[in-house]
């Protein structure tokens, strides 16, 4: 696979003369794809039933015969003004009981079965006129589901589907009531049309009811994803895709992804370094203009996964964008250090957001590739030489890693509802694992725990899973390395008598306890646990300990449980642990240097703000060196 790369554009924001320019522009920098469309529905049909698509069929017939393949968006994260008079109801509802009004975006509920009907007519009429377009080489449905938190809506049409879903998941109401422990504070119910929405209780909900209201609003997006789809498919034979947000866990994006054909990411690395991830100030000052340097892979890696191997950078950062507290511009060299990166992790394409800077409405500070005056801002230089390096690169192909990491949606979904302690997160616990295999130079894969397990694997991580099957009895791995609250719960939120996958091990957790932040278990001869600690007895060998004697880490047959919340200190050493047991090398890289191996090439990727020297090689600022295979690692 060669990758290529794109933008993002809205020709209705543009005088038409613009376009022709625009396209012979984006060529002439070297990009092959282009997105348009997808919040354009007010100007497809300015009034019911009054379909207005020529401008559309000119902007694609402008952009297609400039040489750009188009990958068209369907429109209906922004549902235009008069929908709501067609359709009062479609708002989502917060968890308050507020309807969310119009005057934005993703104004809509999953549940509402009008608003449903609508998206798959404008569906159907794009599918129609565009399907066999021969410009037409990609389709996106609708635009990030979940952001703003629009996943959860506690409206009339939701209570409605979610009694119906409950019905269908349980059959009848005395199996509910056992299996979610109604019981308890004497909750049960005679029928399933007294179950409301798990919101305006005095106190807490009971947890098995807010994971099955979690579960069915992720299945409904999942559902109204597939509506689209099955409009789309039989018009077109070009691949349908979605454009997924960092760091939104609300859906189960495997679940979704397994109806289209590629998944991409929208990637804003120092959006997501100040907006959405728990780090200490000296972290976020070192890397404040390049971002985190495993967030984007972390995603690269989960949406290769997602995509079953086909994937994308929808949106690439060109410079400061809008909406974080803060927004520093990159430092050079890192819009193409983030593309080139994508790449490594397998990108097919990487398509900037977005081409010119918008003058108007709510992102008006985001910078894109030109000003708003059609001067070349600075991204626009790096995405040419980027280009350019992804001519003489040549294919890059994938390869399955030695380890991997188990994900998990409804993991998130049990532990926000029941975080027992107010430190503990579950992509926090995930992402920490990653980090600390990436410290340690692997390429990591991540793959979905509810689906088949693949096999080949060395190492599989799986902290915080919190329902194991019995898919987990198989041996996925040479190693599987379980904690801490992996196993923990039921599907239905009870504490299960046994935890499949941990049967061979002879270990029991005990007891389970959390701690404020700056409570720290040391474990001997260095780092330490925090946040959640589960107690563990049994005859499992301890292969470390806490100071005060306690089992930190036991492990027999192939499986090895963790009990606390590890530091990075813990974390490089129960990793450099499990690659010895397995025979793994470890490559251990300094700060901010990242590694991804592919079939072809080895990625040196550097995140920080000076030159790096490793195994012999320099490698500059913000900059990427990509070795060869046939050549020696080591220079
Ligand atoms: C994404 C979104 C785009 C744009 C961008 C700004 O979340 O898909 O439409 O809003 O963020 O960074």
């Amino acid at each position: 696979m060669k990758p290529e790369l794109g933008v993002c554009y809205y020709p209705e924001h543009w005088p038409e003369e613009m376009w022709a320019e625009d396209a012979a522009r984006m060529v002439e920098i070297g990009l092959t794809w282009v997105r348009i469309g997808e919040f354009a529905w007010n100007r497809m049909e300015p009034s019911p039933g009054d379909l207005q698509f020529d401008w559309l069929d000119r902007a694609i017939e402008v952009l297609g015969t400039a040489g750009l393949k188009v990958v068209l968006g369907t429109p209906t994260a922004t549902p235009p003004r008069w929908m709501l008079d067609k359709h009062p109801a479609m708002l989502a509802v917060d968890a308050q009981g507020q309807p969310r009004k119009f005057g934005s975006r993703r104004h809509y509920c999953f549940s509402h079965q009008g608003y449903i009907a609508e998206c798959e007519r404008i569906a159907r009429i794009m599918g129609d006129r565009y399907g066999h377009n021969p410009h037409i080489a990609a389709w996106q449905i609708d635009n990030e589901y979940g952001c703003h938190e629009t996943t959860v809506s506690y409206s009339q049409p939701a209570l409605q589907a979610f009694r119906r879903w409950l019905a269908d998941q349980y059959g009848s109401v005395e199996v509910l009531n056992a299996a979610w422990g109604n019981v308890f504070w004497a909750m049960e119910y005679d029928s399933f049309d007294q179950i409301d929405l798990p919101n305006l209780t005095v106190t807490e909900p009971n947890p098995a009811h807010v994971l099955a209201f979690r579960r069915f609003s992720s299945d409904q997006v999942a559902v109204f994803n597939k509506v689209q789809v099955d409009v789309l498919r039989p018009l077109t034979d070009a691949p349908l895709l979605h454009n997924y947000m960092g760091r939104i866990l609300d859906f189960d994006h495997f679940k979704v992804g397994e109806d289209l054909d590629i998944a991409t990411l929208d990637s804003y690395p120092i959006g997501f370094l100040s907006d959405r991830l728990e780090a200490d100030e000296a972290h976020k000052t070192a890397f404040l203009q390049q971002g985190d340097p495993d967030m984007q892979a972390f995603h690269h890696d989960l949406y290769r996964a997602v995509g079953r191997g086909r994937w994308w950078v929808m949106e690439q950062q060109p410079g400061p964008v809008n909406w974080a507290p803060y927004n520093p511009a990159p430092l050079p060299g890192m819009v193409r250090l983030w593309s080139l990166e994508a790449v490594a992790h397998g990108a097919e394409v990487v398509s900037y957001f977005r081409w010119r800077q918008a003058p108007f409405g709510q992102e008006q500070m985001h910078a894109g590739l030109l000003t708003p005056n059609n001067a070349p801002a600075p991204a626009l230089a790096e995405a040419r030489q980027t280009a350019g390096d992804l001519a003489g690169l040549g294919a890059v192909t994938q390869t399955q890693a030695d380890v991997a990491i188990l994900f998990d949606y409804a993991s998130d979904w049990a532990w926000t509802t029941q975080p027992q302690g107010a430190g503990f997160n579950y992509f926090r616990l995930v992402f920490s694992a990653y980090r600390a295999l990436r410290r340690a130079g692997f390429s990591v894969d991540i793959l979905s725990a509810s689906q088949t397990p693949e096999t080949g694997y060395k190492l599989i991580l799986a902290p915080g899973l919190a329902t194991l099957d019995d898919k987990a009895e198989q041996h996925l791995s040479d190693l599987t390395l379980y904690g801490p609250r992996s196993g923990a719960i039921t599907r239905d939120f009870q504490i299960p008598k046994t935890r499949p996958g941990l049967t061979e091990l002879n270990c029991e957790v005990e007891l389970v306890e959390t701690l404020p932040p700056n409570i720290r278990r040391e474990v001997v001869g260095g780092g330490a646990a925090q946040h959640w600690i589960d107690h563990l007895s049994g005859n499992a060998p301890d292969l470390l300990s806490y100071a005060n004697g306690a089992s930190a880490l036991k492990g027999e047959n192939g499986i090895w449980y963790l009990s606390g919340f590890p530091d990075e200190v813990l974390w490089d050493r129960v990793i450099s642990m499990a690659a010895q047991e397995v025979g793994l090398t470890l490559h251990p890289l300094p700060a901010g240097l990242r590694r991804r191996e592919t079939e072809q090439h080895v990625f040196l990727i550097n995140y920080t703000s000076a030159p790096v020297s490793w195994n012999g090689h320099e490698i500059d600022a913000c900059d990427v060196l990509i070795l060869k295979k046939d050549a020696p690692e080591e220079g």
